[in-house]
């Protein structure tokens, strides 16, 4: 008999996991990926409890303690090993202590490119126990003074190539009371100071704990930029805590110690800051740093450096395919691309082309409350609906209404949630696990991405502003965003700056804002329906230079319709979907369509020519 019940127990155990492999094939990944979530969970919460505080710094500490001289940064023609990180970090700390314009725990903004300066001033900061706004470098003038306000920094620190759109802000910067560095040597400006000679001459001795004894996990480490649905950036704010969460990014996607990792995404940015910087002190893996992306360069950099990581955003994946094919494509060492927004049909491509290359896709957004990892390498998918995920994180999906801009609403006045298959509004609960930090100094915008009364009456979200879609089998796929945002060339683009940047540039009377679909492209190009001002006629070349002037690269609008007068028949909402429906097919759209012309650097009519030479990609926008 006993042997019967044993043998009995014995089979069904051994048939259970051939049973369920069969029936759920994704419960083994499932469980893999909750025994990971509870791994770093138990690693956060133990150094969440070392005293003294146990932050993102004193992680680069023990690395450079570990191996001092394996390479940490290597950058154009030369390497930084981790003790040379931070002997340098310890020179620009020591520079900045004894500078009279500094006060310990100053908010400092940097405004550098993609250098390992930027590396070294952020963790001479850290080290200080200084909050660092990461300015994106593209933006000028108004948006710059803005963003650098916004923080309520008390210092900038400007990288040598940005003198210029520095001196253009400097009269309003003097005027707070703002202490201006630039990294050179020298610098002959009334009102900016020179740096680098400082730090050279600073000794490089290590920074006593007690300079950061201030800092506490609900101390702001970074401020980071995100245009969210409306008006200039804002800035979101990364404590301490989340910088120390951050940790897990690349350790949790399986990046160790001997892992060299490809960054080449701009460092003000969460992608390159949060995952490729913060990602890599955890694992101590060696940083292959770009200034910039780079098509033709890619493969090439990644076999000469032996890359095993790459990180990606959409637009990254679809220019490596449109690139013409070479013999070697398959030749390097790179085994897992992490990042987010690479299509379907990309995806396929990349791989068939450039090899048995783990795709990594995640979700995540640099101030909500609620990330997904598609650890089952689903293709298309961002991530998985998995039960222990969802208790600590709970999300949902709700209904949203399009047209006017807003969940629905029930009778009772809760929000509804959408059935599997369909797509709806992702919220996640704010808790103290799932915690929305919000925008510095900016109430208001924070409190608009809160949502409240979703399932029960008194409940809290955060409001991603993402329109999501979970499948039969539980898979999880972005499908759009809403709101007054759009999506080009990896950044987002505000549509009331731009249409506030377009309204002061002297015959542009009223200007309507919005991104349109363009084949063979990511995201969406800024179009503009604007109406001129009276007796004006559109004066292309002033336009241009205006727009050139005051928006970045990504949020200059490519199209221009001319409209007589804005139809007053319609809602603004229903007029925008109509736009964005009509698109910039000038056999379609009645009005005058202009296109900006970088060669001619103007606006230019759009003509059927033009219309098909970007439709086929030989114009490039
Ligand atoms: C890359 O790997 C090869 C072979 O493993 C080695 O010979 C070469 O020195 C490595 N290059 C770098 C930059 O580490």
């Amino acid at each position: 008999m006993i042997l019967y019940i044993i043998t009995l127990v014995l089979g069904s155990l051994l048939i259970i996991p051939f049973t369920v492999k069969t029936f759920c094939p994704h419960v083994w990944m499932d469980l893999q990926y909750c025994g990971l979530m509870l791994r770093i969970l138990l690693r956060f919460v133990s150094r969440r409890r070392r005293r003294p505080y146990f932050f993102v710094v004193d992680r680069f500490l023990e690395q450079s303690v570990a191996h001092p001289h394996k390479p940490f940064v290597v950058f154009e023609n030369e390497t930084f090993t981790f003790s040379d990180a931070d002997a340098r970090s310890n020179k620009v700390a020591n520079a900045l202590r004894s500078h009279p314009g500094y006060r310990a725990g100053d908010t400092v903004a940097l405004f550098m490119g993609n250098e390992p300066a930027l590396l070294f001033t952020w963790l001479a900061l850290a080290k200080l126990g200084s909050p660092v706004a990461l300015l994106n470098h593209n933006i000028r003038s108004r948006s710059l003074l803005h963003c650098f306000s916004c923080c309520k920094a008390q210092l900038l620190i400007a990288g040598p190539e940005l003198k210029d759109a520095v001196e253009d802000v400097l009269p309003a910067l003097t005027e707070q009371g703002v202490t201006v560095l630039l990294a050179t040597k020298q610098c002959d400006t009334p009102g900016i100071q020179s740096f680098a000679d400082k730090v050279d001459e600073a000794p490089d001795a290590p920074l006593p704990r007690s300079v950061r004894s201030h800092v506490t996990f609900k101390s702001p480490a970074v401020y980071i930029y995100t245009s969210g649905t409306t008006g200039l950036p804002k800035a979101a704010l990364v404590n301490q805590n989340r910088l120390l969460t951050a940790l897990a990014i690349l350790s949790s996607n399986g990046v160790s110690l001997d892992d060299v990792i490809y960054v080449n995404l701009p460092l003000y940015h969460t992608a390159g800051f949060l995952i490729g910087l913060i990602g890599s002190i955890e694992t101590g893996s060696t940083i292959i740093l770009k200034r910039k992306f780079s098509a033709s360069q890619f493969w090439d950099d990644c076999r000469k450096h032996n890359v095993t990581v790459v990180q990606y955003i959409g637009e990254v994946m679809r220019y490596l395919c449109s690139t013409p094919k070479r013999e070697n494509d398959k030749d390097h060492k790179v085994r897992v691309a992490i990042g987010n927004g690479i299509r379907a049909d990309i995806w396929r491509e990349f791989l068939s082309r450039f090899g048995d290359i783990k795709v990594q896709e995640f979700y995540a957004s640099t101030e909500g409350n609620v990330g997904f990892l598609n650890y089952a390498g689903k293709i298309g998918a961002i991530g998985r609906v998995n039960f222990f995920h969802r208790m600590l994180f709970p999300y949902t999906l709700i209904k949203y209404d399009t047209e006017r801009d807003e969940p629905v609403r029930d009778a009772n006045g809760l929000c509804v949630e959408v059935p599997k298959g369909e797509t709806g509004l992702l919220v996640s609960r704010i808790t103290k696990v799932a915690p929305f930090v919000g925008y510095a100094h900016n109430r208001e915008q924070t409190e608009r991405k809160k949502l409240r009364d979703v399932l029960k009456k008194g409940d809290l979200y955060f409001n991603t502003g993402d329109l999501m879609r979970i499948d039969q089998d539980n898979f999880i796929y972005f499908q759009d965003r809403v709101g007054d945002t759009f999506r080009w060339k990896g950044e987002n683009v505000a549509t009331t700056e731009v249409s506030d940047i377009l309204t002061l540039s002297g015959c542009i009377q009223e200007a309507n804002v919005y991104g349109v679909q363009v084949p063979g492209h990511e995201g969406r190009a800024g179009m503009a329906a604007v109406t001129l001002t009276e007796d004006a006629h559109f004066d292309g070349s002033k336009v241009y230079q205006h727009v050139v002037t005051y928006l970045p690269p990504y949020a200059r609008p490519r199209f221009i319709r001319i409209q007589n007068a804005v139809e007053v028949t319609t809602t603004f909402k229903q007029m925008k979907v109509k736009l964005v429906e009509e698109g910039f097919d000038p056999a379609r759209v009645r009005d005058p369509l202009q296109f900006l012309d970088d060669k001619q650097k103007c606006y230019a009519p759009l003509t059927a020519q033009t219309y098909s030479s970007i439709l086929s990609g030989s114009t490039k926008l």
